[in-house]
């Protein structure tokens, strides 16, 4: 998958889930726009859903794809895993990728635990992704009340230490809804090109990962505030900046958020307008339509990742 988007100058998407819904508006979303696709799980996500059943929500994605006929490869990530007990756990159950981030630790910890996972993962035949540099925000349980940037200094020592086989980097984005301080009228601050380009400079060709890559979409919002929301100053990265770093050396494209406010927004449209509403599949439903379209948006007007299967 990352040869493919780094040839082709576009990013694979990873969207999140948490359930059924979630799982089948992803799918669904990536089978109409022909994209490659990452499920990927949280470490709480697998212990909302259940780690005995998730293999099978997995399966039935995998099910959709082969009864739609479509060609589009489709991987099971672990998301900010923060152990290698976890890490192994997943590999155990089928996984095909995990994250190790032990980017809130030391660079030589960090670099200690990412190795375990990969000689771990590499025996089983599963990719390992770890992190360099602090994202702020709630990463799982970990909390980071400042980003660090990603050194570009430090990279090739840390690929060479650990054998992993991509990197997720700190270049300005953060995770949740709330990505920028920002005064009214302010646009959010670009991304740190310049740390991706010498990224790319010193390991060309080296997949590269960017986590808290929603976009917060107005629509969402205003819809989620005008059905009895309250979510304010929240802001997200900018659709034109997400472009901009697919064709370069980013490979993957992390995305929680959105489909969150995606699902939220619809479901509370619906418990405004239909107050006596209470079959689960009235909002429900409405829910994940409002979020396979999100995700058709993302593959062929952000990503790329559309048409490419
Ligand atoms: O990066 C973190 C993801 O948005 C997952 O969040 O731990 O609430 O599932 P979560
Ligand atoms: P967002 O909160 O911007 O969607 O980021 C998600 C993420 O990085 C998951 O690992
Ligand atoms: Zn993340």
């Amino acid at each position: 998958m990352f040869s493919r988007a780094m040839t082709g100058k576009y990013a694979v998407p990873a969207y999140n889930f948490n359930n059924m819904e979630q799982l089948q508006a992803i799918i669904t979303g990536c089978i109409r726009s022909n994209s490659p696709v990452i499920l990927q799980v949280s470490g709480s996500a697998r212990n909302y859903i259940g780690a005995g059943f998730l293999p099978h929500l997995a399966a039935a994605a995998r099910s959709m794809v082969e009864e739609a006929r479509s060609a589009i490869p489709v991987a099971l990530h672990l998301d900010h895993g923060n152990s290698f007990e976890l890490a192994k756990s997943c590999i155990e159950a089928g996984f095909s990728s995990v994250m190790i981030d032990a980017s809130h630790h030391s660079f030589e910890e960090n670099a200690k635990l990412s190795r375990e996972v990969v000689e771990y993962a590499h025996d089983n035949d599963v990719t390992v992704e770890a992190e360099l540099g602090v994202l702020a925000g709630i990463e799982d349980e970990v909390v980071a009340e400042k980003s660090s940037y990603t050194r570009p200094e430090e990279v090739e020592k840390f690929l060479e230490m650990t054998g992993v086989d991509s990197l997720a980097i700190s270049i300005g984005t953060s995770h949740g809804a709330h990505k920028f301080k920002l005064k009214p009228g302010e646009e959010p601050p670009p991304l740190k090109f310049d740390i991706l380009e010498e990224i790319e400079r010193r390991v060309p060709g080296f997949p590269i990962v960017l986590h808290g890559a929603s976009s917060v979409m107005a629509k969402h919002i205003e819809q989620i505030n005008r059905f009895g929301g309250k979510m304010e100053n929240t802001a997200g990265i900018p659709e034109e900046q997400l472009r901009r770093a697919a064709a370069l050396a980013v490979c993957k494209v992390n995305i929680d958020s959105d489909g969150r406010l995606a699902m939220t927004a619809a479901i509370r449209q619906i418990f405004a307008e239909k107050p006596s509403e209470f079959d689960p599949r009235k909002y429900l439903g409405p829910a994940r339509d409002e979020l396979t379209e999100m995700i058709i948006h993302k593959n062929t007007q952000v990503l790329g990742s559309a048409g490419r299967y």
